[in-house]
């Protein structure tokens, strides 16, 4: 909803804005994922949407596919596995015979103190995040400068790949590294055509994500929308709304951008003096005596 009208988020690029195209939307059979993927089904596009549980793409395919007549292959791929990958990549191409846009959605998280942490939890994070992304930005990278296509990689990462965070260490370090893997190949493979773009996303509820990351009450007691200067957590669709621009050919002179979309969360707790919100009016009176005393 939009905060001041109460009215449904639109959604933002002419009808047609990705027709021809298709999408690889990792993770796109839930969350964040899913609801991207809709918005550039609703745009025209073609989408394969990817993750480990068939069962749950192919659900979420037939519902996509009803809700916007647009067409979805699922394909159950361990993004872990590159040989997984490379099938996703051959099945894309069996079925829509070319592919435009990955978008390196999928992840793994949950909050622990990292000193609790085994050495196969932290590489679990890892795998699916790092190197995960990069299996995939490998393969369709490789295919697309063969082909000598043109074409553009879109990776979500956090806010917390600039700051760090404690209790989610591994998805921190892991995301920073795509975070690097995004800036560093929009200049490599700049020269092949090929965009590489990121969405650093503040908080937007998921199931996936609240029920790893504010488990039982802690959801009442760290409500994120008092985080956030807007007072707000994000609406799906103004995140699709972004990330259908940045995979269209209207972002095509956009390469090694990092956007955030968090309704300035990150920033208020970096200002030294943002805590001063907490200082009622009154208060400033007798404050802004002292001051110019
Ligand atoms: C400590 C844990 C743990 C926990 C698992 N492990 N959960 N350690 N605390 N809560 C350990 C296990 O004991 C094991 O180590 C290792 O991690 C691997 O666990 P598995 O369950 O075998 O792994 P797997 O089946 O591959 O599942 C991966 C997963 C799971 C990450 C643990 O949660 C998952 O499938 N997640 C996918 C979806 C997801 O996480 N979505 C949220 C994204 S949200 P040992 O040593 O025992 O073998 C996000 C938001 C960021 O990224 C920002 C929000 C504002
Ligand atoms: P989600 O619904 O849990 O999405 C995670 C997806 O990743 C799931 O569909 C999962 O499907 C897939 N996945 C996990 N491991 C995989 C693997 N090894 N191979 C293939 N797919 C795998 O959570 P979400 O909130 O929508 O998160 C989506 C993205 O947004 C993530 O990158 C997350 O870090 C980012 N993000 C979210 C928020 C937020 O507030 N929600 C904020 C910042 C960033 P399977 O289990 O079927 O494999």
């Amino acid at each position: 909803m939009n905060s001041k009208t109460s009215t449904p988020i639109q959604g933002a690029l002419r009808e047609d804005a990705l027709k021809g195209k298709t999408i690889v939307v990792t993770g796109g059979g839930t969350g964040l994922g899913r609801a991207m993927a809709t918005y550039f089904l609703k745009l025209g596009a073609h989408v394969v949407i990817a993750s480990r549980k068939l069962a749950i793409l192919e659900k979420a395919a037939a519902e996509m596919e009803s809700d916007t007549g647009g067409q979805v292959l699922p394909v159950a791929c361990d993004i872990r596995d590159i040989d997984n990958v490379e099938r996703l990549l051959a099945a894309t191409l069996e079925r829509f015979g070319q592919v435009d846009s990955l978008l390196n959605n999928a992840a793994g998280n949950f909050i622990s103190p990292t000193e609790r942490l085994s050495a196969n939890a932290f590489a679990t994070i890892i795998d699916i995040v790092l190197k995960g992304t990069a299996n995939c930005t490998l393969a369709f990278g490789k295919h697309w400068i063969a082909q000598k296509q043109s074409a553009s990689i879109l990776n979500i990462v956090t806010t917390y790949a600039f700051t760090g965070s404690a209790y989610v260490v591994p998805s921190a370090a892991a995301k920073g590294g795509v975070l690097a893997l995004t800036r560093s190949l929009a200049v490599e493979w700049g020269k092949y055509g090929i965009r590489s773009n990121a969405i650093a996303p503040g908080p937007f509820p998921t199931k996936g994500a609240w029920e790893r990351l504010l488990p039982g009450d802690l959801a009442k007691q760290f409500d994120f929308k008092n985080r956030v200067p807007l007072k707000r957590v994000g609406e799906h669709q103004e995140l699709a709304n972004l990330a259908a621009f940045l995979v269209s050919d209207f972002a095509g002179y956009i390469n090694g951008e990092i956007i955030t979309i968090d309704g300035g969360e990150w920033l208020q707790g970096a200002g030294q003096f943002n805590g001063l919100e907490a200082v009622p009016d009154d208060m400033w009176d007798m404050l802004e005596q002292m001051t110019r005393g």
